[in-house]
């Protein structure tokens, strides 16, 4: 088939479904069935006078969620044929106000950024969220914000940072994307769908107090550990300078805990907020030894305090509660005793009530180093004189001889 005769073909049949479509609503004016409508825009090729295309995929529309609706049950405002060329823009919101509302009232309201199809892809081919075709299905819903929460996408345009990549490196997003696991969080487990709030509002699901409960949906078990625990605690009666999950895990590039990845980055997590206790950790064998590298077995802060269930040294149920050394450090050195565990593991010589032994071995050592400078500095100016001096001397000598 030549192309002239393949465009006079097409034009005929175009023509012919054109005439059968007329034919159609002639026949039945009052009833615009989907059919209908798909006489004339299920044609791939129908483009309106923009030349944008006006093509709907009728079998993908049938089998949608709304592939029992009537075209005009969303588009309200065509009421026969011919309708007019510009059409009123659908409003979702006349049979889902709910969703509409809430959008309404978060972060994403501006209707023209954020139309529902922002997020739910494609209108004419809408699935429930528990199909897998959705865009909002639990699988998909990273990729569907991460549109605009990556790299490149409008929310940078906006000043926020690119979260998507963070997200789907992280054991969340790797469970989601590679192992297809449910269960695991996706974008919409901890920030909700319509309602989203900004974390500086204190109503949103990630507001920092709300935070161990957003977790807790889901690590039930950890955030009662952390509940009971010193910090946890301390959240509870807003000290917010306490750490909730995302201070030590982060929000979106969560690693796992037991890998070294996380066991060699991880310790000035605890070390942030307790400067002090993480300067005299640094100085002790177990950091040096973390810090040459590779060497993931060293203690870190949470093997003798515990991660979640942090306690005050004076409270019994403590891992380095006195009672409890023993065992704490006999979980990595088998045979520790009691004249084991007096070794400090925040050694602070310049304590001198909690250390005194190493306060005055230091304080002797500065001494020490101090006299020993200033004998030093004493005897090279003293030789500095004397030879200044012998060379004068030596001038005036020879100073007659040559004249
Ligand atoms: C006889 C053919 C024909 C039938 C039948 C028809 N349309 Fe159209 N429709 C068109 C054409 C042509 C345009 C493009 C108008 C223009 O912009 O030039 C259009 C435009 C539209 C638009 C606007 C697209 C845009 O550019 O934004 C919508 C929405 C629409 N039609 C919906 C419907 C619905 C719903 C029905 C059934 C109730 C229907 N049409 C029936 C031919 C048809
Ligand atoms: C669930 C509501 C809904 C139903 C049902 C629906 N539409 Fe639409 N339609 C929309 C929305 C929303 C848009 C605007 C799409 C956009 O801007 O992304 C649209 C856009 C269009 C357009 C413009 C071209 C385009 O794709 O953007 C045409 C033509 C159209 N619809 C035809 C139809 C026809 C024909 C049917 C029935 C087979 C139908 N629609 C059923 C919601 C609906
Ligand atoms: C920011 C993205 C986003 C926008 C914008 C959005 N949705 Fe959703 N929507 C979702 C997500 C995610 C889900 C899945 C929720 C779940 O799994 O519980 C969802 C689910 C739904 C559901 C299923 C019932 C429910 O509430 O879970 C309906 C209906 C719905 N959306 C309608 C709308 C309408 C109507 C709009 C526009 C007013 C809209 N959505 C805008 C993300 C969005
Ligand atoms: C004329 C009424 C009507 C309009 C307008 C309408 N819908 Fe629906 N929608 C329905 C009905 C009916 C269902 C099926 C409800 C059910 O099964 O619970 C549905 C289902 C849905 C679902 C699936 C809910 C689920 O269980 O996951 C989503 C998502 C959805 N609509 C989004 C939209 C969006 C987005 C728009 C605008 C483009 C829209 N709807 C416009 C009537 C409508
Ligand atoms: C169409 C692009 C787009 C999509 C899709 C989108 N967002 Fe957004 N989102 C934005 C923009 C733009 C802002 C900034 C709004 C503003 O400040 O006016 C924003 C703001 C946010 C904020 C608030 C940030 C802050 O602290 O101020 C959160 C949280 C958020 N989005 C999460 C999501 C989630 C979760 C999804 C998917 C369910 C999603 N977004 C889908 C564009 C998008
Ligand atoms: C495990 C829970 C969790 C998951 C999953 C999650 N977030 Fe967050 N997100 C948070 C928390 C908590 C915050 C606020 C604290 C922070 O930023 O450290 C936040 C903050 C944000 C912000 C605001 C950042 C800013 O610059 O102000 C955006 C945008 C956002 N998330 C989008 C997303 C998107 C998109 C996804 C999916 C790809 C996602 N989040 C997945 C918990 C989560
Ligand atoms: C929707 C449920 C859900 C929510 C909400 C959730 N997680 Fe998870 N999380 C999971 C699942 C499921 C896994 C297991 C993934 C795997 O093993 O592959 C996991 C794994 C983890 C891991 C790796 C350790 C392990 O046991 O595998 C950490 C750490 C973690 N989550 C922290 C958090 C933090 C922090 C938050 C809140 C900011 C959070 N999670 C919110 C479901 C959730
Ligand atoms: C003070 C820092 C800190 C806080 C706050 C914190 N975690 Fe952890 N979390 C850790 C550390 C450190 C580990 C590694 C523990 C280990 O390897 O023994 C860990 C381990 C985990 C694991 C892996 C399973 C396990 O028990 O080893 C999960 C899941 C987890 N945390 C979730 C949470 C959740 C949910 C919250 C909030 C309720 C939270 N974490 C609060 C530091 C913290
Ligand atoms: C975001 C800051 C922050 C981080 C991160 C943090 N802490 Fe704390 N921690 C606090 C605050 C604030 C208190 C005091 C709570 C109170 O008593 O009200 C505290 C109390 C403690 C206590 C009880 C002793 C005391 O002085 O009351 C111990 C032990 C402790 N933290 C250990 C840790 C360990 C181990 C980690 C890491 C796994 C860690 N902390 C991470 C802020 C932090
Ligand atoms: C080898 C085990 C061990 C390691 C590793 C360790 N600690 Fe300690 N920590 C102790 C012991 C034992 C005490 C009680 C004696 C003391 O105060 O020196 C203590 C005391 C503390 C206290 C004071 C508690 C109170 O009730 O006053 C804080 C806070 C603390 N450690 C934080 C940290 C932080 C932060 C790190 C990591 C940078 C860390 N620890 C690493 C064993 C350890
Ligand atoms: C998570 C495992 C772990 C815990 C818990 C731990 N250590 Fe260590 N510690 C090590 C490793 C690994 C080394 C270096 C290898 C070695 O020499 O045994 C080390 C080395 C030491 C050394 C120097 C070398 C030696 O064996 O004489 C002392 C002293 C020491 N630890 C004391 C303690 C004390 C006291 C505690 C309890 C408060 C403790 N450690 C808890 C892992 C741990």
């Amino acid at each position: 088939m030549n192309e002239a005769v393949r465009k006079n073909a097409i034009l005929i049949i175009r023509s012919l479904a054109l005439a059968t479509g007329l034919a159609v609503l002639a026949l039945a004016p009052r009833t615009l069935r989907a059919q209908d409508c798909l006489t004339c825009h299920g044609d791939s090729s129908m483009t309106d006078s923009n030349g944008h295309s006006i093509f709907v995929d009728g079998k993908h529309f049938g089998d949608s969620i709304h592939g029992s609706l009537q075209c005009a049950n969303c588009h309200a405002d065509i009421k026969g044929y011919p309708h007019p060329d510009k059409v009123a823009p659908v409003d979702c919101k006349t049979c889902h106000a709910d969703q509409a509302t809430q959008l309404g009232g978060s972060v994403h309201a501006d209707s023209k950024e954020h139309p529902c199809t922002s997020c739910h892809g494609n209108a004419h081919e809408i699935f429930p969220k528990t199909d897998a075709r959705s865009a909002v299905y639990p699988l998909n819903v990273p990729k569907t914000c991460g549109q605009c929460h990556s790299n490149n996408g409008m929310a940078g345009k906006h000043g926020l940072a690119s979260v998507y990549p963070n997200y789907i490196d992280s054991i969340h997003g790797f469970a989601l994307s590679k192992e297809g696991l449910l269960v695991a969080a996706n974008c919409q487990s901890c920030h909700g769908s319509h309602h989203i709030l900004s974390h500086t509002d204190p109503a949103s699901p990630t507001y920092k107090s709300n935070i161990p409960q957003t977790c807790g949906n889901c690590h039930a078990k950890i955030n009662d550990e952390y509940q009971a625990g010193v910090h946890g605690q301390a959240i509870a009666k807003g000290d917010l300078k306490a750490p909730v999950c995302s201070d030590c895990h982060t929000a979106h590039a969560i690693l796992q805990p037991t890998e070294s990845a996380f066991r060699m980055q991880s310790t000035p997590i605890c070390g942030n907020c307790h400067k002090d206790k993480f300067s005299t950790y640094r100085d002790t064998f177990h950091s040096q030894l973390g810090s040459l590298g590779g060497y993931v077995e060293t203690a870190r802060c949470w093997d003798c305090h515990g991660a979640h269930d942090v306690r005050p040294t004076s409270d019994p149920a403590s891992p380095v509660n006195p009672a409890n050394l023993i065992a704490t450090c006999g979980r990595c050195h088998a045979g520790a005793n009691a004249s084991f565990v007096k070794y400090q593991p925040h050694a602070n010589a310049r304590d001198r009530k909690l250390n005194p032994g190493l306060y005055f071995v230091r304080l002797f050592m500065n001494l020490l180093l101090a006299s020993v400078l200033t004998f030093f500095l004493l005897h090279t100016i003293l030789w500095l004189i004397r030879s200044r001096y012998q060379q004068v001397k030596t001038k005036g000598d020879n100073g007659g001889k040559h004249a």
